[in-house]
């Protein structure tokens, strides 16, 4: 559910990250985090799916974790999400405290071309947001974790030709159903029929 404290909280992370615009941050300090309209997608994908069960891979400072998180709780779900970056890692779990979402939301530390391998099988929704040139190896390790009918959403399809590439190349893929959704910066929403 989207109550007060989840509310708020994505309303001073949007306007942190307006207020970030155009400065000298680095970007391992950087928030990078979805837009409101991709936030949304990402919360009507798992709120209807009793015990949906969510990996996200680049949690940053939590803003689509956020989003994943609450709605999740709506039906007995929960978000697995992989960060490697420590100082990013701290604000995660101060925002995601701030919302209320600990019980519904889990970080594992490292790099997730390593972590991911580690994980029980048995997602529903993957969120796919680390560093483009990943993607194809990360989308590999992802999908050996799905249930079948499982969905991969991969961010920046609009504004990285690395992930237009991956994007093509899923909707060339037969095993698969994938389309771009253009909202955001271009999600890539992609079916797994055989895991
Ligand atoms: C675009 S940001 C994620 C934004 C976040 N999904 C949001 O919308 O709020 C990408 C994040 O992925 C993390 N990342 C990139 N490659 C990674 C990897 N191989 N393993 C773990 N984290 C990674 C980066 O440190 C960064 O915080």
């Amino acid at each position: 559910m989207l109550d007060d404290r989840v509310r708020s909280v994505l309303a001073r992370m949007e306007a942190q990250d307006a207020d970030d615009h155009g400065k000298d941050i680095p970007v391992s300090e950087r928030s990078l985090a979805v837009g409101p309209d991709s936030g949304r997608l990402l919360f009507a994908l798992v709120a209807p799916n009793a015990g949906c069960e969510v990996l996200e891979i680049g949690s940053s400072h939590g803003y689509s974790t956020i989003w994943l998180a609450a709605a999740a709780r709506i039906l007995g779900g929960r978000v697995v999400t992989l960060e490697q970056e420590p100082g990013k890692i701290d604000v995660w779990r101060r925002n995601i405290a701030d919302a209320g979402l600990e019980e519904w939301a889990e970080l594992v530390e490292g790099d997730a071309k390593e972590t991911l391998s580690e994980l029980e099988d048995g997602f529903d929704v993957v969120f796919l947001d680390a560093w483009k040139d990943d993607y194809e190896v990360l989308f590999g390790l992802a999908r050996t974790k799905l249930d079948p009918g499982g969905i991969v959403v991969a961010d920046n399809v609009t504004t990285s030709s690395t992930v237009e590439a991956y994007a093509a190349a899923r909707q060339a893929d037969p095993t698969l159903v994938s389309v771009t959704v253009p909202i955001g910066h271009g999600l890539e929403v992609t079916t797994v029929l055989q895991p």
